[in-house]
């Protein structure tokens, strides 16, 4: 494989969606980062951003057509296929995909994909309805079998109006994918060791919801996200496909972690269903018990009176319940229960309730909740394993390493 280079050089083929213009929020983001990008730009992508823009971001020629004869003579497609480090098409429409799929090369983006020798990162963009249809989900396998790094979509509000995974991702999350396929490619591929969930797929939640209570307020808690984060990065490092589906956090997305963000538990719901099928589910999200039962269109007013707006509640879905008892439950689910008393107690009595292998008890009585440190007890069919204080990364490898250990054992305890 390639040798890491000093500034890695991005060839960025700029698919035709609504989505085309975060590519240009992309290649700042790579100049930043030290990175050389050079851009292809499709029929469709240049009905959406310009060469121009994208030219002057990049400050690199951009190539749109293959048949260019100057550019042919100075340097190939070919030659332009193979000197980057690594190909990445953002955003990556149903077509082009499909294309990349079939082997087609009608145009000058899908023949430097096929002629390329160097890894490829394809970061979809498009309807739900699109990115949910069996010949989609056919071509997004047969890309992954044929090692085409395909990044998932995020979950939310679309373009289109419609909701639902097929958002592309934030350009910091794609720039954070883009240096996870860097440093990937650049391991020595002589002797791979693979980490021990290699092969498996973990699912994890992090984050709190927010539950609107009108267009500018909404309920919420303190959750930082950091211990779920910390877990997601642990299960990728030990070599696992991981799913995060984040609640509204600011942290930045772990290295080779596929990120979905949400917003309200429902969501958080959804983005865990259409996750699935995983190995491992780790629920470490702070989801909202209650929303309220009708969030208005406009913002709520004071009327005068001095009596404030009532405001009713209802239940959110209990996520980690509904997937256990999912016919696709995962082998291995665990939860985590965030108590201020009788930490212990309340644990055992939640495992049973909800149906987990495991429960994660904290006491967050203290500042635990946007701490950086956390004691946990770990509570299985066998008893109480208690951790002393650490930091939330080595909470993180440590029930990572006994999840490894599970499922080389066989089934969870
Ligand atoms: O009931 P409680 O909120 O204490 O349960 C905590 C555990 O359940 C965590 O693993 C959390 O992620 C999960 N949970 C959930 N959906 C909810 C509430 C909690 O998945 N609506």
């Amino acid at each position: 494989m390639i040798a890491p280079t000093p500034s890695p050089r991005i060839l960025l083929i700029v698919g035709g969606g609504i989505a085309a213009y975060k590519a240009c929020e992309l290649v700042r983001l790579i100049r930043k980062g030290g990175g050389d990008v050079t851009c292809v730009l499709t029929e469709g992508g240049a009905h959406f951003v310009t060469a121009m823009t994208l030219a002057a971001l990049s400050e690199n020629p951009v190539h749109t057509t293959l048949w260019d004869l100057k550019n042919e003579v100075e340097m190939g497609h070919i030659q332009l296929s193979r000197q980057a480090d690594l190909v990445v098409v953002c955003p990556a429409t149903a077509d082009l995909l499909a294309r990349m799929a079939a082997g087609i090369a009608d145009d000058l983006a899908t023949t430097l994909l096929l002629a390329t020798d160097k890894p490829v990162l394809a970061v979809p963009a498009m309807n739900v309805r699109m990115w949910q249809h069996a010949a989609t989900v056919r071509n997004v396998g047969t890309l992954r079998a044929s090692g085409v790094t395909v990044v998932e979509p995020d979950v939310g509000a679309m373009a289109c109006g419609e909701f639902g995974p097929g958002r592309l991702p934030e350009p910091e999350a794609i720039w954070a994918a883009i240096q996870g396929a860097l440093s990937d490619s650049a391991s020595p591929c002589a002797a791979p060791t693979p980490g021990p969930l290699a092969g498996r797929h973990v699912l994890v939640t992090a984050g709190p919801t927010h539950e609107p209570i009108d267009p500018v307020r909404y309920i919420a808690n303190r959750s930082s996200g950091r211990q779920g984060f910390a877990i997601a990065a642990a299960a990728a490092q030990a070599g696992a496909r991981v799913t995060l589906v984040a609640g509204p956090v600011t942290l930045p997305t772990p290295a080779g972690v596929d990120r979905v963000d949400v917003e309200t538990a429902r969501e958080m719901a959804a983005a865990v269903d259409v996750a699935l099928p995983a190995d491992v589910a780790v629920m470490v999200a702070a989801v909202a018990d209650w929303r309220t039962a009708d969030a208005p269109a406009h913002k709520l007013k004071k009327d005068g009176s001095g009596t404030p707006p009532p405001l009713a509640l209802v239940e959110n879905p209990d996520i980690l319940a509904t997937l256990c008892r999912d016919p696709r439950r995962p082998a291995l689910v665990v939860g985590f229960a965030a108590e201020t008393n009788d930490v212990i107690a309340h644990a055992v009595a939640k495992r049973a309730r909800k149906g987990a292998d495991w429960i994660v008890a904290n006491d967050v009585s203290g500042d635990v909740m946007g701490g950086m440190a956390n004691t946990v007890h770990i509570i299985d069919a066998e008893g109480v394993d208690s951790l002393p204080e650490m930091p939330k990364d080595a909470v993180a490898q440590a029930i990572v390493a006994r999840i490894a250990h599970t499922l080389a054992n066989g089934t969870p305890a």
